[in-house]
């Protein structure tokens, strides 16, 4: 059987978004939604794989929500939703535990550096998490899945779990009246937005992210306008002027970063920025980037800001994407116990 396109993917609300997650994934996701089924998760149960206080919890829940929509995101469109709400994330989940092997596990790059040194003491969850991310996919039967290039691993990981769901049980699930025996699609990663891999602002050979220590390092999706204008002054540099075709821009990872973020945001491309900004100081290129910036990401902040007063609000977009989400993902459960040999009522 040939799979409808599905497009589901998600963050995680662990502190606040920043702008790799926006040129890396949330502008790929609003191009996706004017031609695609999407379904637009955040993802609180991979959150508490590592501790998160309760109140911080719940208040990032809401933020990550009412960003997703101050970006562009149409909530009437695609289903918005926190994973935690549809109980099939969890139950698909624990299945695919079962599924998967430990070596396939043990060589996930993102455990590895999550848990660092002190593995012994990392929680059981993190150590299953991409489980649980191909659940989230697997749920909806979703075939493509826009995340940033870091998350590509995982991903493989979701097609192997497909590949052998479908293999292990092929004859119950020809029994249940799929003829062709593929019960779960193979999902594709789309890994095709503006800027896959943004850079912090202060180590050009290091990702921009939510863990680094410094807040220097990136731009966040709630930063006002003024802030957003001094970390682009402060971000480090080289002190050459700019290039004028991108191979300058080889082994000068700040420069290659800034002109990306730059293009991304211009909906430009590197050759034409170089095009326009080679032989440039970055005293000028910085202030016009942070031009850039400032208008393309301070309405986000504003709109993201309003609607947080109004946490009723968001709270009545999650339970309506939940209930619409639940109605894809509660007939596939019931398919899936019904192969597995599970009773149901
Ligand atoms: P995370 O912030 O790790 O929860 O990631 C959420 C999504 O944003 C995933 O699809 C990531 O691949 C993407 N992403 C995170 N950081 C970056 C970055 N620096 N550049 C591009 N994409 C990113
Ligand atoms: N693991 C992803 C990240 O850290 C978040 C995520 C969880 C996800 N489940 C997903 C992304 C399903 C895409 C599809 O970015």
């Amino acid at each position: 059987m040939k799979f409808n396109e599905r497009v589901f993917s998600g963050m995680q609300p662990t502190g606040s978004l920043h702008l790799g997650n926006y040129l890396g994934a949330i502008l790929q996701w609003i191009e996706l939604q004017k031609t695609h089924e999407c379904i637009y998760c955040v993802v609180d149960l991979h959150a508490i794989t590592v501790w998160q206080d309760p109140a911080e919890l719940s208040r990032a829940i809401r933020q990550v929500t009412a960003t997703y929509i101050s970006a562009g995101l149409d909530p009437m469109r695609s289903i918005v939703f926190n994973q935690s709400q549809v109980s099939a994330h969890a139950e698909l989940g624990w299945i695919f535990n079962c599924v998967a092997r430990l070596g396939w596990l043990n060589r996930m790059t993102q455990f590895k550096e999550k848990a660092g040194k002190d593995r012994e003491n990392a929680s059981v969850g993190l150590y299953a998490y991409p489980n649980l991310m191909a659940a989230d996919i697997l749920a909806y039967r979703a075939t493509h899945v826009p995340v940033g290039e870091d998350q590509k691993q995982h991903l493989e990981l979701a097609r192997d779990i497909a590949q052998k769901f479908n293999n292990d049980f092929r004859e119950s699930i020809v029994r249940v009246g799929r003829e062709d025996g593929i019960f779960f699609p193979q999902p594709d990663p789309v890994i095709t937005g503006p800027a896959t891999r943004v850079m912090s602002l202060r180590d050009g050979t290091k990702k921009m992210s939510k863990s680094d220590p410094s807040d220097l390092s990136r731009i966040n999706l709630t930063d006002d306008a003024d802030t957003i204008a001094r970390k682009i002054q402060k971000a480090k540099t080289d002190p050459e002027p700019l290039p004028s075709e991108p191979a300058g821009l080889k082994a000068r990872p700040e420069a290659d970063n800034l002109v990306g973020i730059y293009a991304a945001l211009a909906g430009s491309s590197v050759p034409d920025v170089l095009a326009e900004y080679g032989g440039a100081q970055f005293s000028t290129f910085k202030k016009a980037l942070a031009e850039r910036a400032v208008e393309r990401l301070s309405p986000i902040a504003d709109e993201t800001r309003r609607m947080m007063q109004q946490p009723d609000e968001i709270d009545r977009i999650l339970a309506d994407g939940a209930a619409r989400a639940r109605a894809i993902a509660d007939p596939i459960m019931a398919e899936v116990k019904d192969v597995i040999g599970l009773i149901r009522s």
